[in-house]
């Protein structure tokens, strides 16, 4: 468990810092429930490894298996609540208004819990584009609002683009594609601004999300990680909450002014 001098520690950063730049992964939605990347899936897709489905090869070999496996996420992420951790950083935005939080995660824990100044790195899984992105990157879709003369097998495909007829796919960065390049660019200058940056709940194994703790170290910043295990990022902390993130943040902030 983290002891309360690191707790005080990590206090005493935020409540000096003037621009704090939040970096979170999976680890900080465990506590509401969405399991991390790694965390082997329960279920029906416990046999499959994410890192197969998770791409555009997956999608073109077989749209309906990874359609499927974002409906199933999709699901859980919508009976998932925000945890204290979630509540937590919101906390640290009200007291220390320059702060950014920059999410690797594809859900929405972080609006639903009242953060603003969100940066979705990999997307939203709550969000459908067309495949083709036929009218501009991306070209999203309104599944509730499509034609009733868009017809399609349910059973064995996605939903077709209404503009174009090309599948339908979830609205999140996959392996191999790029990140969307006006959220990665505003990631890295806050990174290389900021005076602190929370690491919450990533192993800090993907980039270039993961690069960004680094540019900020580089830049001077004092690195906090909160995190119950060692990660990739441990290295360069300058100070690690090593406890899950939705115990250690509500600590912290009892501790701000
Ligand atoms: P991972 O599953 O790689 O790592 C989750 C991290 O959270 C691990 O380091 C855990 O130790 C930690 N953790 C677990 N429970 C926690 C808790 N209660 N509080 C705090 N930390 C906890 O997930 P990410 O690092 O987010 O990319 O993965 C990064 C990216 O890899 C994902 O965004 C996804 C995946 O490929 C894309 O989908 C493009």
């Amino acid at each position: 468990m983290t002891t309360q001098a690191k707790i005080d520690a990590a206090a005493r950063l935020i409540n000096g810092a003037k621009k704090i730049a939040v970096l979170t992964g999976a680890g900080v939605s465990k506590e509401s429930g969405v399991p991390t990347f790694r965390d082997a899936l329960e279920g029906l897709w416990a046999r499959y490894d994410p890192q197969e489905l998770a791409t555009p090869q997956a999608f073109q070999r077989n749209p309906k298996l990874v359609w499927d496996w974002y409906e199933f996420r999709r699901k859980m992420v919508r009976k998932a609540k925000p945890n204290p951790g979630h509540v937590a950083l919101t906390e640290i935005q009200k007291r220390k208004p320059d702060t950014w939080i920059i999410t690797q995660n594809v859900d929405d824990l972080h609006e639903q819990a009242g953060s603003q100044n969100v940066i979705h790195l990999h997307g939203n899984i709550a969000s459908t584009k067309c495949s083709a992105d036929c009218c501009g990157k991306p070209t999203l879709i309104d599944l509730d609002a499509l034609p009733d003369t868009l017809k399609w097998d349910a059973e064995k495909q996605p939903p077709p683009c209404p503009y174009c007829g090309a599948y339908a796919r979830p609205d999140v960065v996959w392996f191999g594609e790029v990140l969307p390049a006006d959220a990665l660019s505003h990631a890295h200058d806050l990174s290389v601004a900021c005076d602190v940056m929370i690491v919450v709940g990533t192993s800090g194994l993907v980039t270039p999300a993961a690069n960004l703790p680094h540019y900020a170290k580089r830049a001077g910043a004092m690195v906090v990680e909160v995190n119950p295990d060692h990660s990739m990022i441990s290295p360069i902390a300058d100070l690690r909450l090593e406890a899950p993130s939705g115990q250690a943040l509500p600590r912290v902030v009892e501790r701000l002014n």
